[in-house]
C-alpha cells in the first residue's frame, strides 16, 4: 500500500460547497484498509483543516479567509478541496490546523459513540483501544462529562498520558477487571469484545465501532447472565446523526480545544510528501494518538 502525489484538476464546487485550501490532514486506521481495497487512482482523505478561499455560491457557510475544519467524504488529501458547508466549522486562532484535522472522524466518533451512554455523570465507562486516535478523545470527553473512565491499553508506554486526559484507571488486561461498566466503547474486537460482554452492567451498553485486531469474537447468550437488558449497539460515524449536524459537532469539538478542555494527542506529524512512512507507522501500531500530514 503506497500513495503518490499527482496533479489533479482544480475542484469544481456545487452550489452549497466552499473551496478550502488545505493546511493539514489526519489519517485514520480505517483509511489504511480503504487504501488497500479501493481501485488505483482513488483519492483518500476525510479529515482536513485549512482556510476557505471561495465561499459557497448559495451564500451558506464561512467566507474567504476563515480558518476551518472539515469532513470530506473522500479526496481530502489535496491542496484545494470543494466541501459541503454542512461539513465545515470555523476554528479559533488558538486551534492549530494539525489539532483541527484530528477532529472529523476520530473526534466525532468518540463524541457520538459516548452520546449513546448519556447522561455520563457518575457512569462507569470502559474504553478499549484507549491509546488510539478515537480512544484518547473518548477518554477525555467521557471524563470531562463526569464519567469514571477506565482505559484499556497494550502496555504502560502506550498508556502514557491517559490519566492526564482523565482516566481514573488504566488496565492492560480487561480480563482482570471486575466491572460492571454502564458504557463500553469497544473497537479492538476478538477477546476484547468477549470481555466487554462479561463486563457490561445490567441495562448497560457495549457500543461496537471497530475491530482493530481483525479477529472474530465468540459470545453466547450465557455470557449475558446477570446482565439483563444489556445491549450491543453497532455504531458507524457516517450514519450517526443527520449530515447537516456534522458541522455543528465539529464546531463543538473545535471550541473545546480553544477552551483548553480537549487536547488532541498528535503522536506523529510529517509532511504529506512522507505520507507512506506515516502509513507504515500507523499500521505498525507505532503512533500514540493521531497521525497528521502537513500539506506543504
Ligand atoms: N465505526 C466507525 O464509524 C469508526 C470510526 C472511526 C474508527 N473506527 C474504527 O475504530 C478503531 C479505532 O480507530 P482509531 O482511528 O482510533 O485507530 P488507532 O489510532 O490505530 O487506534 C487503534 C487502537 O486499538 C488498539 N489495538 C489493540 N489491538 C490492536 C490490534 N491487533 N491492531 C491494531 N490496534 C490494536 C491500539 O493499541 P496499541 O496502542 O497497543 O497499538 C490502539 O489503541 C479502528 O478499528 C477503526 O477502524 C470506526
Amino acid at each position: 500500500m503506497a500513495v503518490d502525489l499527482v496533479d489533479v484538476p482544480e475542484p469544481e464546487p456545487g452550489p452549497s460547497e466552499a473551496i478550502v485550501e488545505i493546511a493539514a490532514v489526519a489519517i485514520n486506521r480505517g483509511e489504511l484498509r480503504l487504501l488497500k481495497a479501493r481501485p488505483q487512482g482513488w483519492r483518500p482523505g476525510q479529515d482536513v483543516a485549512g482556510v476557505v478561499v471561495v465561499r459557497a455560491s448559495d451564500g451558506s457557510g464561512p467566507g474567504p479567509g476563515t480558518r476551518v475544519v472539515a469532513w470530506p467524504e473522500q479526496g481530502g488529501w489535496a491542496q484545494r478541496v470543494a466541501l459541503p458547508t454542512s461539513h465545515i466549522a470555523p476554528i479559533g486562532d488558538e486551534v492549530s490546523f494539525s489539532q483541527a484535522a484530528t477532529l472529523p472522524i476520530a473526534g466525532m466518533t468518540a463524541l457520538r459513540a459516548l452520546r449513546l451512554g448519556d447522561p455520563l455523570v457518575g457512569k462507569r465507562v470502559l474504553i478499549s483501544g484507549a491509546s488510539g486516535g478515537v480512544g484518547r478523545f473518548a477518554v477525555e470527553l467521557a471524563a470531562g462529562a463526569g464519567a469514571i473512565v477506565t482505559g484499556v491499553a497494550r502496555d504502560a508506554e502506550r498508556a502514557a498520558g491517559l490519566r492526564e486526559l482523565g482516566a481514573t484507571d488504566v488496565t492492560f488486561d480487561p480480563n482482570q477487571l471486575g466491572g460492571p461498566f454502564d458504557l463500553i466503547l469497544e473497537s479492538t474486537g476478538g477477546h476484547s469484545l468477549e470481555a466487554a460482554v462479561r463486563l457490561v452492567a445490567p441495562g448497560g451498553r457495549v457500543v461496537v465501532f471497530g475491530n482493530s485486531s481483525d479477529t472474530p469474537s465468540q459470545i453466547s447468550f450465557a455470557d449475558f447472565r446477570g446482565r439483563a437488558g444489556a445491549q450491543i449497539v453497532a455504531f458507524f460515524v457516517y450514519e450517526s446523526g443527520e449530515p447537516p449536524t456534522f458541522g455543528d459537532d465539529l464546531r463543538l469539538l473545535a471550541d473545546l480545544i480553544a477552551d483548553d478542555k480537549l487536547h488532541p494527542s498528535i503522536g506523529l506529524e510529517k509532511s504529506w510528501t512522507e505520507a507512506n512512512s506515516v502509513f507504515e507507522a500507523l499500521a505498525g501500531r507505532q503512533v500514540n494518538g493521531k497521525a497528521v500530514l502537513i500539506v506543504d
